[in-house]
């Protein structure tokens, strides 16, 4: 039978819950135990029955501490299957909507007949645009206590018709009703003779839903890899989009390794062709490393491989937007810490005008740059919905703070972004390019160039740490440079200092400082605190991936105080340093550093072998010299 997906959005008090048990009571979906129950409910509340209780009687049910927090709820009429993706809470409508209409076909708006369009109705019709939901009930309820008036619905149909103009919705119907008495529900009312279109059941069940599926682009995101016994090594995924046979041939993202479809398993049993939703075990012909989040496609037909990304995104926290703040970004099936680089600019939503911003506040809908610590593979929403979507998590709360679509690489790249930027202050000066390319220097050097970024807490031992290793670098033949914070912020940095915007400052201009070095062939070693994510994955953006590393010295702030070199922590302590990292300035931990050395608890000179030993598994120093 065929399936219908629905979402409801609405305001406070709109009647959502009410409309929901409506469709359930009056199409006889829910059992008379349930009803029994509700009625006793509402006795005891004094009430008539009330509806609303099954709904959130049933939500009450619902898995707690999940991330996305939509309960499916099933009903069927003898023409349709229905799948309400229902969500709870009841002051974050916005959010409630995004989460829960990602995969569904049509959205019904709740307005308040006495309230009219609000600010709120258009931004979940815009919702529903920004994630191409095909139609659009716009369900406009308790006409009960407007007197059933024509004059009053057709004010509100003309005015959201008006705003739906802008919209990329096909289809949008009205409804006049009162869920709470029944009309147009499930019953044709009897007191709204003058409207002659569908009840809101009639036209749920007859609708016509394309089959929205993608099989053109095949997309599988590797879920697990699978290997019960040596002979056997598959890749347990469902399937984004797209059809697979064996035999084709695939590539796996993002390493490009190629290979082709051995088998296609599934229970047990092997399939001649596997297509969207389904899920499955693909085997290859060729062994190829391949772990969870690496997604395989069709050699002739890939997604984009990327870490920065412009995407529409709706502000689903109460917490506003954090530019400098790590997030995680849930794509397909990879976790990855990613921020928001920058806000291209935010909507107002009554106009639907581009208005700039520095912050989204909770409801807020606008473009964004984000960049993830990780590549990954996507498409633009408007072409494909699994892989075009994701939802960003706050690592501190566990909270979803964002949903948001894909509209497709951002460009230019960080570094290329700085250039501009200095270019539009400067438009006269011309990039030339390097005189003597890197490759040349490192092959003259022996050794490849890199940029080792040291962080950590004041006293930590980074700058020890670092000029032992540098000493021994250097002694071996190697071209180094040391860039310590004491020492930058004696001079190029001198103008600066410890508040989050100084800091980004100081490490921007010493990031260009160590790409200079680095393109002059150096291994450069960085020395500062730099205590948030963000300033250090901004670095890591502006030289190629394997070039950069994050050396996380990892020690106890207590064991800092007490080391206290300089006599700051005392100073931060007795109050006359402010903005001090550990006293009275966050740290943020490095997310996935590349080494981590416990300086509280090896030497100086079992943190500089380490090292050394990670440079050796790096290949960045030849056996060749
Ligand atoms: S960063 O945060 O911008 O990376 P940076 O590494 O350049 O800081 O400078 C940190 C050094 O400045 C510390 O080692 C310490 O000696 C000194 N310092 C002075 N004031 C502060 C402060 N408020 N917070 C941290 N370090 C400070």
């Amino acid at each position: 039978m065929d399936v219908l997906r629905f979402t409801t959005a609405g305001s406070v008090d709109d009647g959502k819950s009410t409309l929901i048990g409506r469709l359930l009571f009056d199409s006889k979906s829910i059992f008379e135990d349930q009803y029994e129950s509700v009625k006793r409910s509402s006795q005891v509340r004094g009430e008539e029955v009330n509806l609303a209780l099954l709904t959130d009687g049933l939500r009450a049910e619902r898995e707690q501490g999940i991330t996305i927090d939509v309960a499916y709820r099933y009903f069927a009429t003898p023409k349709r299957k229905f799948i309400i993706a229902d969500t709870p809470g009841h002051e974050q409508y916005t959010r409630n909507m995004v989460t829960g209409a990602s995969t569904a076909e049509l959205a019904i708006i709740l307005i308040d007949a006495r309230n009219g369009v609000l600010t709120q109705s258009r931004r979940h019709g815009f919702i529903a645009s920004l994630l191409q939901i095909p139609h659009v009930v716009v369900a406009i309820n308790k006409m009960d206590l407007v007197g059933y008036d024509e004059v009053v619905y057709e004010a509100v149909v003309d005015e959201y018709r008006a705003f739906a103009q802008s919209l990329a919705v096909d289809d949008i119907v009205f409804i006049p009703l009162s869920a709470l008495c029944g009309d147009n529900v499930v019953e044709k009312s009897e007191h709204m003779s003058w409207y002659n279109g569908p009840t809101l059941l009639h036209h749920l069940e007859t609708v016509k839903v394309r089959a929205d599926h993608n099989v053109v682009d095949f997309r599988f995101p590797v879920q697990h890899v699978i290997r019960p016994n040596q002979d056997f090594r598959g890749f347990a995924g469902q399937i984004s989009s797209g059809l697979i046979r064996p035999g084709e041939a695939v590539t796996v993202l993002p390493s490009d390794k190629k290979s082709r479809i051995k088998r296609i398993v599934s229970f047990e049993t092997d399939l001649n062709e596997a297509g969207p939703g389904e899920g499955v075990i693909l085997t290859l012909e060729d062994e190829i490393d391949i772990s969870r989040g690496d997604m395989i496609v069709r050699s002739q037909n890939r997604p984009l491989v990327g870490q920065r990304l412009d995407a529409d995104i709706c502000w689903m926290s109460e917490e506003p937007l954090n530019i400098g703040k790590s997030y995680l970004i849930q794509h397909t099936t990879n976790l990855v810490p990613a921020y928001l680089s920058k806000i291209l600019y935010r909507l107002d939503i009554n106009t639907l005008h581009r208005v700039p911003a520095d912050q989204y506040e909770l409801n807020d809908i606008g473009r964004v740059e984000i960049t993830a610590t990780q590549p990954l593979c996507f498409d633009p929403y408007r072409l494909n919905r699994h892989t075009g979507g994701f939802i960003l998590i706050d690592p501190d709360t566990n909270n979803t703070v964002a949903a948001g679509m894909i509209r497709g690489e951002a460009r230019p790249c960080a570094a290329e972004e700085t250039l501009k930027h200095r270019r539009e202050k400067s438009p006269n000066v011309v990039w030339e390019g390097l005189n003597i390319e890197r490759v040349e220097r490192e092959a003259r050097n022996q050794h490849k160039a890199v940029i080792f970024w040291f962080t950590g807490y004041s006293g930590s031992g980074k700058s020890t740490i670092a000029r032992a290793l540098e000493k021994r670098l250097f002694g071996e033949g190697y071209q180094t440079m040391l860039l310590d914070g004491d020492y930058v912020r004696h001079g190029l940095c001198q103008d600066l200092g410890f508040t989050p915007t100084e800091r980004k400052e100081n490490i921007r201009r010493v990031g260009e400082v160590a790409r200079l070095f680095f393109e002059q062939g150096s291994i450069v070693l960085c020395t500062f605190v730099s205590p948030y994510q963000a300033d250090r994955d901004f670095i890591r953006s502006l030289v190629p991936q394997e070039r950069f590393f994050e050396v996380f010295i990892d020690s106890d702030i207590e064991t800092c105080k007490k080391r206290d070199p300089k006599g700051l922590y005392q100073k931060a302590l007795q109050g006359q340093i402010n903005d001090f990292t550990g006293i009275s300035a966050p740290y943020e931990r490095p997310l996935k550093p590349d080494i981590t050395i416990p300086s509280d608890t090896i030497t100086v000179a079992e943190s500089v072998e380490t090292l050394w030993r990670f440079i050796a598994a790096q290949e960045i120093i030849k056996a060749t010299r």
